[in-house]
């Protein structure tokens, strides 16, 4: 008996000692298979009387029992740690927070023309959109700088071959062409009217029309690059054509412009002689803040200026009857003064870490 409870006490221990379900197959085999130690015990009783075989048969299959009980339970340990291990590499954690969806945001240059918009809107002047890539009529000729002007090698940009009608084209190197479109249709409109109503009126337009007030914001593209210059940037015209519209409107629009836009009344601004084929006379408009980090510096803002006859010919309009002002800003650097930004190239680099402040 002694002996067949050390046969269940090994096989026990030779399953336990089984890490994997093959070498449990394996020691299950040793024990219970066709020649294993339960069939050498089987043979050992053909030796025996009827009554030996008897009991001795009975205990054999009680050892029998044993040995495979103990065989199915570790089966189940192997299973159970098998599963468990699979569980552990996939576990997942469903408490962590799920992965939201960015909600995104307006980009700094973005509210700044959004802002620009509403406050001349709410002077009166309508929002236009033009063409980045421009012809050279509209980007210079147009606006008095011919093809030989010095004024042109200031505006290096990027030139198109072969444009529709072979005209040179190019990536607009400011808003100004969109004076000549916008004030062409405006006057094509008038004069229309006009010649319906039996008016007829010469080449250039001096017929009553409204007044023409509008800016138009959009990129615009030079060869230039550093921290205060994108070779993609971005510029807002300003255009007020009327009968009886003088310098003294453009300083009160601009100022106007600029105290709303900065939320401050400390703050000043000075037309500074200047030059721009367009204009005659021209300034550069500079501001200078009273308060915070600013205070004290003059920054140059914006060009400006009264424009000039050849323009306002161009436009289809009789220079005789009709007189404005323009100027061009750069909301760029509109921006950077508003958010104390110091390199302009970290608008255009893309990085969100950046670009998520200003939301
Ligand atoms: N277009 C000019 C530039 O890019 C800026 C400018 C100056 C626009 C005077 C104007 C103006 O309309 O009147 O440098």
């Amino acid at each position: 008996m002694n002996e067949l409870n050390a046969l269940v006490d090994s096989a026990r221990a030779a399953f336990a000692q089984a890490a994997m379900p093959a070498e449990l197959e394996n020691a299950k085999a040793l024990f219970l298979g066709k020649s294993g130690r339960i069939t050498e015990l089987m043979k050992g009783l053909s030796a025996l009387t009827v009554d030996e075989k008897k009991s001795r048969g009975a205990a054999i299959n009680l050892t029998k029992q044993s040995i495979e009980a103990a065989l199915t339970a570790r089966r189940q340990e192997l299973a159970d740690a098998e599963l468990q291990t699979q569980l552990q590499s996939e576990a997942l954690d469903v408490t962590l927070p799920g992965r939201r969806r960015g909600q995104g945001g307006l980009h700094p240059v973005s509210l700044t023309l959004e802002r620009i918009e509403a406050i001349f809107a709410s002077m009166g002047f309508d929002v236009a959109d033009g063409p980045e890539i421009e012809t050279d009529w509209f980007n210079f000729t147009a606006l008095n700088t011919p093809q030989d002007h010095p004024a042109r090698s200031m505006h290096d940009t990027f030139y198109v071959e072969g444009g529709p009608d072979a005209a040179p084209h190019l990536l607009r190197t400011h808003t100004s062409p969109m004076q000549i479109r916008h004030a062409v249709q405006h006057v094509k409109r008038y004069r229309a009217a006009h010649e319906a109503a039996g008016q007829p009126s010469g080449e250039l337009f001096a017929g009553a029309m409204p007044e023409i007030r509008v800016i138009a914001p959009g990129r615009t593209y030079r060869v230039d690059s550093d921290a205060t210059h994108s070779p993609m940037f971005h510029q807002c015209e300003g255009l007020w054509v009327g009968e009886n519209v003088s310098f003294k409107d453009l300083k009160f629009v601009f100022t106007d412009f600029c105290r709303t836009f900065f939320e401050s009344d400390d703050l000043v601004l000075r037309f500074r002689p200047s030059f721009f084929p367009f204009t005659e006379p021209s300034a550069e408009i500079d501001i200078q803040f009273q308060t915070g980090p600013l205070a004290g510096r003059w920054l140059e803002v914006a060009g400006s200026g009264q424009v000039h006859p050849n323009v306002i010919r161009n436009m289809g309009l009789d220079p005789e009857r009709y007189i404005g002002f323009a100027f061009g800003m750069g909301p760029d650097r509109l921006t950077m003064l508003r958010y104390g930004v110091s390199d302009l190239r970290l608008f255009f680099d893309g990085d969100i870490r950046f670009l998520s402040q200003f939301e």
